[in-house]
C-alpha cells in the first residue's frame, strides 16, 4: 500500500517541489495550503489531494488532517514546511508582526504536530519533518525574529525526538541554505523602520545576500533531502540542504563565536 505525506504550505516553493517529488516516488500526497483554489499544477497529479489549511487556524488543521485520513486511510509523514521570514531591526517591528512571525513559524508548527500525534501514536509509526534553515543554527544580521523562530524549531524538534521515540515516531529537521523560491519576495516581511542609525547595516546585509558568489539551490534539491530523511531508515535528526548550508554550518561548528562573527562581519562591507 502506498504511503501518505501531509505537507503544509504546499502551494509554492519547497512545499510544492516536495509534493511533486513524493508523488513521483509513488506516495499519496495531502497538499495543504491557504488558498487551494489558486493552485492548478498539483491538482492535475494522480494521488495528490488538496486541502485548505492555515497554520494559524486550528479548525482548518483538524479538518485537513481528518479529510486526509478519510481520503487515503492513514498518514505516514508530516512535513511542517509553512513559514516566512521577518527581517529588520527589532525596534522597527510592530508587536503584531512579531506575534505573527512566531505564531506562524513556531506555534503553527506545534499545533499541526500536536494535532497529528494521536494518529501516529495509534499507528505506532510516523515521521515528522520540520523545515528549519541554516538560520536555525546560525544567524544573519537583522534576523532576530526569523532566526528566533528557526532556533525554536530546532529546540522543539530535538527535544520532541526523545518522546516520539517512545511511540515509534521519528523526528527529522531539514536545514536548507539559500533556495530559489518566493521566500525573498512574497514570503518576506522586511521592516526597515526608516531609522537612519540602521541604514548602514541594512545596506551591508543586502550586499551580503546579493553577492553573486552565493550558492542558491533549487527547491527540488530540498525535496530530495526531505525524501531521503523520511526513507533512510535511520534515527538521524538533522539534514542539510545545499552546498552553502554545508559550508556555513561547518564553519559555525569549527569556529569560535568570535571567529565566526568576524567572518560574517567581513562579508558585510559597510
Ligand atoms: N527559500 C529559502 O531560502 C529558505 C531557506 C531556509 C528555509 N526556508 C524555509 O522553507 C519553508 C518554505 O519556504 P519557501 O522557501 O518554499 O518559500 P515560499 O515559496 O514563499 O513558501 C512559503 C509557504 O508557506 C506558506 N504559508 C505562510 N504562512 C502560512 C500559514 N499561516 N498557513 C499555511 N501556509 C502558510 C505560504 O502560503 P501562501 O502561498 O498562502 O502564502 C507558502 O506556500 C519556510 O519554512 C522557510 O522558512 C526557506
Amino acid at each position: 500500500m502506498s504511503k501518505t505525506i501531509l505537507i503544509t504550505g504546499a502551494g509554492s516553493g519547497i512545499g510544492k517541489a516536495t509534493a511533486i517529488h513524493f508523488q513521483k516516488q509513488g506516495w499519496n500526497v495531502i497538499a495543504t495550503m491557504r488558498s487551494p483554489e489558486k493552485e492548478n499544477e498539483l491538482k492535475e497529479l494522480e494521488n495528490v489531494h488538496s486541502e485548505k489549511l492555515d497554520v494559524l487556524d486550528l479548525e482548518s488543521i483538524h479538518v485537513a488532517i481528518q479529510n486526509g485520513i478519510k481520503k487515503f486511510g492513514k498518514i505516514d509523514t508530516l512535513l511542517n514546511n509553512a513559514g516566512y521570514g521577518a527581517y529588520g531591526p527589532l525596534e522597527s517591528f510592530p508587536r503584531e508582526n512579531i506575534i505573527k512571525q512566531f505564531n506562524t513559524n513556531v506555534i503553527g508548527l506545534m499545533d499541526v504536530t500536536k494535532a497529528i500525534i494521536p494518529h501516529f501514536r495509534a499507528n505506532k509509526d510516523g515521521v515528522i519533518v520540520n523545515i528549519s534553515s541554516i538560520g536555525g543554527q546560525m544567524t544573519f544580521a537583522l534576523g532576530s525574529l526569523y532566526h528566533g523562530t528557526k532556533f525554536a524549531v530546532e529546540g522543539i524538534s530535538e527535544s520532541l525526538h526523545y518522546e516520539m521515540k517512545e511511540i515509534g515516531v521519528k523526528v527529522k529537521v531539514v536545514e536548507p541554505g539559500f533556495i530559489a523560491t518566493d521566500f525573498g519576495g512574497r514570503s518576506f516581511d522586511f521592516q526597515s523602520g526608516n531609522i537612519e542609525d540602521y541604514q548602514l547595516i541594512i545596506n551591508a546585509l543586502m550586499k551580503q545576500w546579493q553577492n553573486p558568489n552565493n550558492t542558491v539551490s533549487p527547491p527540488s534539491l530540498v525535496a530530495e533531502v526531505i525524501y531521503n530523511s523520511v526513507t533512510d531508515g535511520t534515527n538521524q535528526l538533522r539534514y542539510r540542504a545545499g552546498d552553502d548550508a554545508d559550508y556555513l554550518l561547518d564553519a559555525r561548528k569549527k569556529m569560535t563565536d568570535t571567529e565566526f562573527f568576524e567572518m560574517m562581519n567581513s562579508q558585510m562591507e559597510k
